[in-house]
């Protein structure tokens, strides 16, 4: 694990305008920098990065937090990728805490295969583009596929000549370990003899989602051979196949922007689609997709296109991968191609804009795919006819959007040649139970609205009372408080005292006082990680913070942060919207949010007793309550009236 000290270097070096500056255009604006948001395709910037807070903030998708928060989000980085990419960046070093001694080998041996495929890459690499048996069979292979030269290189693309072991015995030379050359399966070894796996073949490097070269996949050049036309790299603790999709690391930006992932069946298929200028594509590499793949997808888009072939095995394919992306809770559509042809091959002599033109037009949702595909198996047998439609029935019924659903009805009514009356009512049957907690839903939802107007004071102020404590929590400030006292005469009376505290310290302990709790979920999680933070530390660093939260969190909590931001960027004070600045008076903010969360608080718990006198015996009792109620709400109001 990377330390704690490490990690902490690294927020106290890294500054968000420089993170994202090498991915965003920015442009100073005010005090923050403002830029399109590479989130989205706009044309109006709503991307803010400020470097006072050290946060951004993408206004139109939502997604917003620190330097860290932005690689993981435009980079698809894990966390530890984003800190060591920083820790690069700012050079500095990376210092890893003790570790159990398994989990040492373990990464020790993760790192070393790592390397040793990286080695063997460049090693491929230069054979095919330097050597002569590279440039007289590897490289010719590959311009006779169409590739261009730039698109050998930016893929990696590699050759091993035919030769028992021209790769191992260098790179033992070269002082590279045999164990994980063994491990990597990039050698074979045999009675002290090496031998290479992809030898007399054209390779193709597979690249994480981060960049790194995890395997490989080799391609004979020869078809008539009678081995297999692919080998690719054995299982090892960095290659494993069900968790990998081929040129993933290319097309992650494309499939975020276009918001669709192309998944197509091999390798070849991905480079020539992204030569001709599709770019959102990846490859589940000829095995059966898996959730894990899905998964990786997942982070980037949730719309999936399957091109798959024609033929049968590619139909096949296509019904397995549906329902397994239909499992990820994805959306799925698929895109046949013509019989005995494969996106590469379909591509070959089009240009970027008949591909695209074949694609939009050939894509099915899933159900049409599966209503057609069915249809043509089971024209004329009326058994499985019935099946293939209760089989669609069954799928449409899942789809949360009446209007699609009668879509599809009407479409499955006139390839299935059955009339749309049928399909309706047998739809209904299958639904019954479904509308009925639809309608339950939808009553809660009216007696919701009536009390919305409420909710949405609540939830302002409780906003506030965060936005407070992110900005000022750990300042000190002077407070009027009003301790309550008898007179001489035995009256209740206020007396000011001013007391200095905290921020937060006042805030808590007020809001304990009064055993009041957030009502959202979020602010109420929030606020106890802020709560949490400054009792540790007695301050609050928001980067770090930040980071402690999940993303849902964070959105929020740069959302409030960068809500005056919002402002500037719609320049409302140009449009006489007065803007109050927030730092006037802190103290007084801070009261008058407590007090109007406390107001709020003790009118509803009167609302509520009022309402229970309705029904009750004990009617004596709760009207003493109210009274009490009443007469701290008028203490309330008069604390109010004077912080004001
Ligand atoms: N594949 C494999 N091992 C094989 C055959 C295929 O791993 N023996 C994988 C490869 O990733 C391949 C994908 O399955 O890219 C699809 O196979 P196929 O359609 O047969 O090959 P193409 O990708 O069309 O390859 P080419 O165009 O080079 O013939
Ligand atoms: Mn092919």
């Amino acid at each position: 694990m990377i330390s704690k000290t490490t990690i902490d270097k690294v927020f106290e070096q890294s500054l968000v305008e420089e993170v994202v500056g090498e991915f965003v255009q920015l442009k100073k604006s005010g005090s923050n920098f403002k830029g399109l948001s590479p989130f989205s395709n706009e044309k109006t910037p709503s991307f803010v990065v400020s470097p006072v807070k050290q946060i951004w903030k993408d206004f139109s998708s939502g997604k917003g937090g620190n330097a860290v928060a932005f690689l993981m989000e435009h980079e698809h980085f894990t966390y530890p990728e984003a800190i060591k990419y920083l820790a690069r960046k700012y050079n500095i070093e990376i210092e890893e805490t003790q570790v159990s001694p398994l989990d040492k080998e373990k990464a020790s041996e993760k790192e070393s295969l790592f390397i040793v495929s990286d080695y063997a890459k460049d090693f491929f690499s230069k054979t095919l583009l330097n050597s002569n048996d590279g440039k007289a069979i590897g490289l010719s292979y590959f311009k006779e596929r169409g590739f261009s030269d730039e698109t050998i290189k930016k893929y990696d693309l590699g050759y091993l000549p035919d030769k028992l072991n021209y790769f191992s015995s260098e790179a033992v030379k070269n002082g590279y370990d045999p164990v994980f050359l063994e491990k990597s399966g990039l050698s074979i070894f045999q009675n002290e003899k090496s031998i290479d796996r992809f030898r007399g073949r054209v390779i193709f490097p597979i690249h994480s989602m981060s960049g790194r070269t995890l395997g490989f996949g080799a391609r004979i050049l020869n078809n008539q051979l009678k081995t297999a036309k692919y080998l690719n790299s054995p299982e090892s603790l960095i290659y494993n196949k069900s968790k990998i999709l081929y040129g993933i690391f290319y097309a992650k930006q494309e499939i975020a922007k276009l918001d669709n992932c192309f998944i197509v069946e091999g390798y070849t298929d991905v480079i020539q689609l992204h030569q001709k200028g599709v770019m959102n594509v990846v490859s589940s590499s000829g095995t059966a997709l898996t959730i894990d793949q899905i998964t990786l997808i997942r982070r980037l888009t949730s719309n999936v296109t399957m091109l798959f072939d024609g033929d049968k095995a590619g139909v096949n394919a296509t019904l397995r991968g549906i329902d397994i992306i239909l499992t990820a809770g994805l959306n799925v559509s698929v895109c046949s191609f013509p019989n005995g042809e494969d996106p590469d091959s379909y591509s070959q002599d089009k240009s970027y804009e008949e591909i695209d033109d074949y694609l939009k037009n050939n894509s099915q949702d899933f159900i049409q795919y599966k209503a057609s595909i069915l249809a043509s198996n089971s024209k004329n047998d009326p058994i499985s006819k019935a099946n293939t439609i209760n089989d669609i029935i069954n799928s449409i019924s899942i789809i949360p959007d009446r209007i699609k659903q009668e879509i599809y009805i009407k479409h499955c009514s006139s390839i299935m040649d059955i009339s749309e009356e049928v399909l309706f009512n047998s739809l209904a049957q299958k639904t019954k139970n479904e509308i009925h907690s639809i309608s339950k839903k939808r009553i809660a939802k009216v007696q919701k609205t009536s009390k919305n107007k409420e909710v949405n004071l609540l939830f302002e102020l409780e906003k506030k009372i965060i936005e407070i404590l992110l900005l000022y929590g750990d300042k000190k400030e002077k407070f009027e408080e009003l301790i309550l006292k008898n007179d001489e005469d035995g009256n209740v009376v206020l007396e000011p005292t001013i007391v200095n505290s905290l921020v937060y310290e006042k805030i808590f302990l007020d809001l304990q006082q009064d055993e009041i709790e957030f009502t959202n979920e979020s602010f109420k999680v929030i606020y106890e990680k802020i709560i949490n933070e400054f009792q540790k530390n007695q301050k609050l660093i928001l980067e770090i913070f930040l980071n402690n939260l999940n993303q849902e969190l964070a959105n929020h909590v740069t959302g409030i942060l960068m809500n005056e931001d919002q402002y500037e960027l719609h320049d409302w004070l140009s449009k006489d919207i007065v803007v109050k600045h927030k730092d006037r008076v802190i103290s007084q903010l801070v009261s008058e949010t407590i007090l109007s969360l406390r107001t709020f608080l003790i009118n509803k718990k009167v609302e509520e007793l009022k309402e229970e006198t309705k029904d009750s015996l004990e009617n004596d009792k709760i009207l003493e309550e109210i009274g009490e109620y009443h007469k701290l709400k008028t203490l309330l109001s008069k604390k109010l009236n004077r912080v004001l």
